[in-house]
């Protein structure tokens, strides 16, 4: 344990995080984890409180209880501090610039940063290698998977410690969400990069993940190893389908 109550190798920590929407409250006491290198995986039905989940670690919604990042309590901060203290956030709906340029887009995921964005711009376009044939096209006239590519890309140009994802894979096209999961997969190895997946495609997510949250109503029902998950009866039968 640190000094701060967090144990050393955890990248996330919420504990009886509550927070909601005015006086609607939709987060019910979450207690939730994320090692250091390990991508976390919440699966949950429509309306669970996923999306509002990333939106209390970014502080876009007032929370109580506590949210720990690299054991550092975080709760309460705003959302741009929270930005600048790593926390890179690809929202629902991916939010690229549709009228600016890739790469113009991939510079502005690094505003915060001084330096030379060179070799970040050629790290992302090799794993990205779509984005390196279509730089200089406007975000807006790409295909729905490579818009997500230069959201999840953009986010990197920033240099995140940890990396939330809200369902990268809505809309797409199962080839494409398999290997937009690869990608991801790739760079949690290569890079080790602590995630959190929000996705409603378990099998592709829980396949690169390493731990998983089950959420109903605001709330954690399960949790466990990812193969934990994908071999619970209940898991399989909501989400997986068989
Ligand atoms: N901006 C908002 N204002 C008021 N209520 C909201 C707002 N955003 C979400 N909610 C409500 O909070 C609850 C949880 O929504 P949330 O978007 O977190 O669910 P979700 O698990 O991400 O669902 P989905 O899988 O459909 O994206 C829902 O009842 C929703 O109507
Ligand atoms: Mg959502």
């Amino acid at each position: 344990m640190t000094e701060h109550g967090a144990a050393p190798d955890l990248m996330l920590e919420l504990q009886g995080v509550q927070g909601g929407y005015g006086p609607s409250r939709v987060l019910h006491g979450l207690d939730l984890t994320v090692a250091k290198g390990e991508v976390a995986v919440i699966l949950g039905a429509n309306g669970a409180g996923k999306t509002t989940t990333l939106r209390a670690i970014c502080s876009m919604i007032r929370t109580e209880g506590t949210i720990r990042l690299d054991g550092e309590d975080i709760s309460g901060w705003r959302t741009q501090a929270v930005a600048r203290a790593g926390v890179a956030h690809v929202p629902q709906g991916r939010g690229t610039f549709i009228d600016l340029t890739v790469e113009e887009n991939l510079r502005l995921g690094a505003i915060s940063r001084k330096g030379d964005l060179g070799p970040d711009l050629d790290r992302w376009y090799g794993v990205f290698p779509r984005l390196a044939e279509r730089k200089d096209q406007a975000a807006g006239s790409m295909s729905g998977g490579e818009q997500q590519m230069l959201a999840i890309a953009r986010a990197l140009m920033a240099r995140p410690r940890l990396l939330l994802l809200d369902e990268p894979s809505l809309g797409l096209a199962p080839l494409v969400t398999r290997e937009l999961f690869e990608r991801l997969g790739q760079i949690n190895r290569e890079e080790g990069l602590t995630m959190l997946v929000v996705e409603q495609n378990a099998s592709l997510a829980l396949q690169i993940g390493h731990r998983g949250y089950v959420l109903e109503t605001g709330r954690i029902v399960t949790s466990g190893s990812a193969e934990q998950l994908a071999a619970d009866a209940d898991v399989r039968k909501a989400y997986l389908g068989f």
